[in-house]
């Protein structure tokens, strides 16, 4: 069965109200009614509601960046899977480097939040990928098996239908260094090959692994033609809405 590709576009701490509104528009605009992709918005919390009043009718989602794992009381400055799920998000992004990196989070801290998305009815994108000096010393594989492993326990085969892998190398993230497609169809197969060994061959086969660290519309046709890689995770590049649309594109063409 073929896999759809999706494309997110992780705008990071990027934007503002205004900003943000015009960006999706521009966004939708240059995307049209593109449904061969799954087409993912990730603006920061406060643009959030703004971005959904613009994708509303549309067919592209809205996630967050980031969620806390409990749902409600004193947690200053957390944000909940409710008060997600109440401004029309419907994916979360939990593990990214910099929050796994910059804020120490761990995959005890990324496990919480994925199990707090999944039990509210939200997609997930969970993200893993080695540092360079992991990649150096051969542990690539390794740390991506330790990551899954640890960001997914407890969570069970029926749920892996709404999980989506991002494989982003630490060193390709806002470095202009992407992975070749090479490096990525191998990392891409290491993730197939540790779900295939927690929730079996099928769910392996079905779920899909997106790849992250300096996309552009230069580079992600070749990234987007191997085999196992499902789309990509967009930074630096989903701010520029003709930059976005060639990337989403180009995942449409790979189909
Ligand atoms: P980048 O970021 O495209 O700017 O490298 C990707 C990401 O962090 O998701």
């Amino acid at each position: 069965m073929a896999r759809r590709p999706i494309v997110g576009g992780n705008w990071k701490m990027n934007t503002t109200y205004t900003s943000a509104i015009d960006l999706a528009e521009a966004v939708t605009r240059q995307l049209g009614e593109e449904t061969a992709v799954q087409v993912v918005l990730f603006p920061p919390f406060p643009n959030l509601q703004a971005v959904e009043q613009v994708i509303a009718g549309t067919p592209f989602d809205l996630g967050a960046q980031d969620l806390f794992w409990e749902d409600w009381g004193a947690y200053t400055g957390e944000v909940s899977a409710p008060m997600l799920l109440a401004v029309g998000c419907r994916w979360a992004l939990v593990g990214h480097s910099e929050r796994r990196h910059l804020l120490h989070e761990s995959d005890e801290i990324v496990n919480r939040k994925a199990h707090s998305a999944l039990r509210h009815g939200l997609n997930l994108i969970l993200a893993v990928g080695e540092t360079g000096e992991q990649r150096q010393a051969g542990q690539t594989n390794q740390v991506l098996e330790r990551q899954l492993r640890g960001s997914l326990a407890g969570v069970d085969a029926a749920a892996m239908e709404r999980v989506v892998i991002a494989y982003e190398p630490v060193w390709a993230i806002g470095t202009g260094h992407t992975a070749t497609p090479e490096q990525a169809c191998q990392a891409h197969a290491a993730v197939r090959t540790v779900l295939a060994a927690l929730y079996g061959p099928d769910v392996a086969e079905a779920a899909r692994v997106q790849y992250g660290g300096s996309v552009t519309p230069a580079n992600a046709a070749d990234l987007m033609a191997q085999p196992g890689v499902d789309g990509a995770l967009v930074g630096g590049a989903s701010l520029k809405a003709a930059d976005f649309a060639a990337i989403v594109q180009a995942a449409a063409r790979s189909t």
